[in-house]
């Protein structure tokens, strides 16, 4: 039981349906919980997000799902509440939720650059904020924030989508600065590409994942449990002297 008896918010994880293709959040949630974590499932999709909440509780464990639109400053300080409410505190927060879209700079219009900012750099700074008075209470919160090995490098198609996981890479370091002092830790992950709901349509196509394997030393995509099992560790006490640290998880794509 590494989070026993933590409470946790995951952003975008409603895909974490048994059966089902999870996405990094969704399978993050189900680790978390048998890990003894009560976990607060939080996305904008409504049917998916009760469907995980309700099957985690059927399994015997303590899971709410409250609609959170990461880009939405009062669905924050809704979300915070209800789980205040509901389990008394709030140990870890994971920012996940994450939007994609190819972007080559010049056919790139302003809303695209908008919208995915909104949802992955301006989301990860409202929930930093707003979950900060909450896990300075606990003397030892934790945030993960998932970025990209897009945060790092750079990539042919995806040029706003880079640009708002580095911010998301900075952002997490000045967080980690400024709440130390707090006990509270802040750690970016780095996936590379990984088998989720995001992916998997496209995955099918052998023309547009053929030459993307091939620069992935261990020639696959992750399995989202391999990006959920970096969370936990950060998320977890076993992480207690780590803050403002990268995490990459890709198959060996950046070690090149
Ligand atoms: P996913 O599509 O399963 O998960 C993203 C979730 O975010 C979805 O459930 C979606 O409904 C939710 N979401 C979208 N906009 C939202 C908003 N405004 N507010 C709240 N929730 C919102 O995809 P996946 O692949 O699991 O992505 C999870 C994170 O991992 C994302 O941040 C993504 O950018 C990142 N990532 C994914 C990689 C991949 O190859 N799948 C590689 C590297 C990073």
């Amino acid at each position: 039981m590494r989070l026993d008896g933590k409470v946790a918010i995951i952003t975008g994880s409603a895909s974490g349906i048994s059966g089902e293709v999870m996405g990094f959040g969704g399978a993050t949630a189900n680790l978390f919980a048998n890990e003894g974590a009560k976990v607060v499932v939080t996305d904008v999709n409504e049917i998916m997000g009760e469907k995980t909440a309700r099957q985690l509780n059927d399994k015997g464990h303590d899971s709410i799902f409250v609609k959170l639109d990461v880009s939405d400053e009062s669905d924050w300080v809704n979300v915070i509440d209800v789980t205040v409410k509901e389990f008394g505190k709030l140990d870890i927060l994971v920012n996940n939720a994450g939007i994609g879209g190819p972007s080559v700079i010049e056919d790139t219009d302003v809303r695209l650059w908008d919208r995915q900012f909104d949802v992955m750099a301006k989301g990860t700074f409202l929930g930093t904020k707003h979950s900060i008075p909450e896990l300075r209470r606990t003397k030892k919160g934790s945030i993960v924030n998932v970025s990209s090995v897009f945060g790092m490098v750079g990539s042919l198609g995806d040029s706003v989508y880079s640009a708002a996981k580095g911010a998301i890479r900075t952002f997490t370091k000045a967080a980690a600065v400024q709440y130390a002092k707090d006990g509270i830790r802040v750690n970016s992950v780095h996936p590379g590409w990984g088998l989720t709901p995001m992916t998997a349509d496209s995955y099918k196509d052998k023309t547009v994942w053929g030459p993307k394997l091939a620069t992935v030393p261990m020639g696959r995509l992750a399995r989202p449990e391999e990006i959920g099992y970096g969370i936990l560790f950060l998320a977890s006490d076993e992480a207690s002297f780590i803050t403002g640290a990268e995490l990459v998880i890709d198959g060996g794509r950046i070690a090149w």
